[in-house]
């Protein structure tokens, strides 16, 4: 308690242990303390390092005992330290080094009394156990009209087409100039269009086929692409259709390519999709960049052709229009059509992932509800 009176020593409640060492305090303690010198400060080192080396932590709050006691801001080690200013000049180097390595001691016994009881105290006390399970990743999964393009573009690849992408907003000759489309043309009314308002010029691409033009300025032949990719028409947003939706384009311009290569690509493309069973059918159309131009129908892959509510009864499901394409879009892309031909088709992938998932609203596929996304964790 008379320490209290002198506020440095109060500072210290383990300075009764170094009471040799108080005089430059300013303590009394009594005439032995000038009786003090360094050996007595080396002794007393030796024994606290006696003293830690013996220590043992059963639990955090002895390992917490043996911090304030020596590393603390009141604790031993400080204590000593302080001690540095009583050292003569000429020994304070070799002092250094010694106060310095009790202190080294002392915390790395400290820090060893740690993870021993870290590893030795079980559950209740230690902060982590390193034996139990870890978080498991919730197991995400790809997104229904991700599963159905990639089942598409897998069946073309084996056939040599390669994948290529464009622009979802476009200009306009790519969307329609170039496919044959001119301004006016009446055709224009079938892919009720957005039109971007600051620049009249830019739209929303309305089909994929726009990316057939792309491919084809680039000026490579002979072209084998697929071109998978979103597209936008202004129509009423409802169960059976959505002002935005999904497309795969296909392109093949070589030498003599002709309409029995463009059957023949389509019917190896529906036995790999639907089973070898089915049959297909090819109907007359319309599309300015393709000519002749015929819509693919396949037998219902619902009823087998008997005629159901998929097929309205007809037994047929049409799946894309194709043609071969138009001479007048060659020439637009610098490509000669005498000496070329080609043909494209277009095909919707929502329709074929609805029939296939047994989906009966085309809104669920944009609604990110993860009730319905996380039924297809295990689809391929
Ligand atoms: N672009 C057409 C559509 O969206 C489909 C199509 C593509 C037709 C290629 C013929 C050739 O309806």
């Amino acid at each position: 308690m008379q320490d209290r009176k002198n506020g440095r020593a109060a500072a210290l409640p383990v300075a009764k242990e170094l009471r040799c060492f108080c005089t430059s305090a300013g303590v009394d303690v009594g005439a032995s303390a000038y009786l003090c010198n360094m050996e007595q400060l080396l002794q007393q080192i030796e024994e606290y390092k006696k003293e830690i080396a013996a220590f043992e932590a059963a639990d955090d709050k002895q390992v917490e005992e043996f911090r304030i006691r020596f590393l603390g801001t009141k604790g031993l080690v400080k204590a000593v330290m302080g001690e540095m200013k009583q050292v003569p000049a000429d020994q304070k180097k070799a002092f250094g080094q010694i106060l310095n390595d009790f202190k080294l001691f002392a915390e790395s016994r400290y820090e060893s009394l740690r993870e021993q009881t870290a590893a030795t105290q079980g559950p209740a006390g230690s902060r982590i156990d390193l034996s139990l399970p870890g978080d498991p990743a919730p197991l995400g999964s790809r997104h229904p009209i991700t599963l159905m393009r990639n089942r598409i573009v897998s069946i073309f690849q084996r056939l040599g087409f390669a994948v290529a992408e464009g622009p979802e907003i476009e200009d306009d000759w790519h969307n329609f100039g170039a496919l044959n489309l001119p301004p006016h043309h009446p055709a224009r009314d079938m892919q009720d269009t957005f039109y971007i308002q600051q620049n009249p010029d830019w739209v929303l691409r309305t089909h994929t086929s726009s990316v057939q033009i792309r491919e084809m300025e680039k000026g490579k032949l002979p072209i084998r692409m697929l071109m998978p990719g979103r597209v936008y028409r202004n129509e009423t947003v409802s169960a059976r259709s959505h002002c935005f939706f999904h497309q795969v384009e296909g392109l093949y311009i070589d030498e003599n390519v002709s309409f029995a290569d463009l059957k023949q690509t389509l019917y190896f493309f529906v036995k790999e999709m639907y089973g070898k069973d089915v049959k297909v059918r090819f109907r007359p159309s319309y599309f300015p960049f393709t000519e002749p131009s015929a819509e693919m129908d396949v037998s219902c892959f619902i009823c087998g052709g008997e005629g159901c509510n998929i097929c309205k009864k007809t037994g047929w499901v049409e799946i894309l229009g194709c043609g071969m394409v138009h001479p007048n879009v060659l020439q637009n892309c610098n490509i000669d059509p005498n000496k070329y031909t080609g043909f494209a088709f277009g095909m919707g992938i929502e329709r074929p992932a609805l029939l296939k998932y047994d989906v009966n609203d085309l809104r669920l596929f944009s609604e990110n509800d993860v009730r319905f996304l996380k039924q297809f964790t295990s689809a391929i």
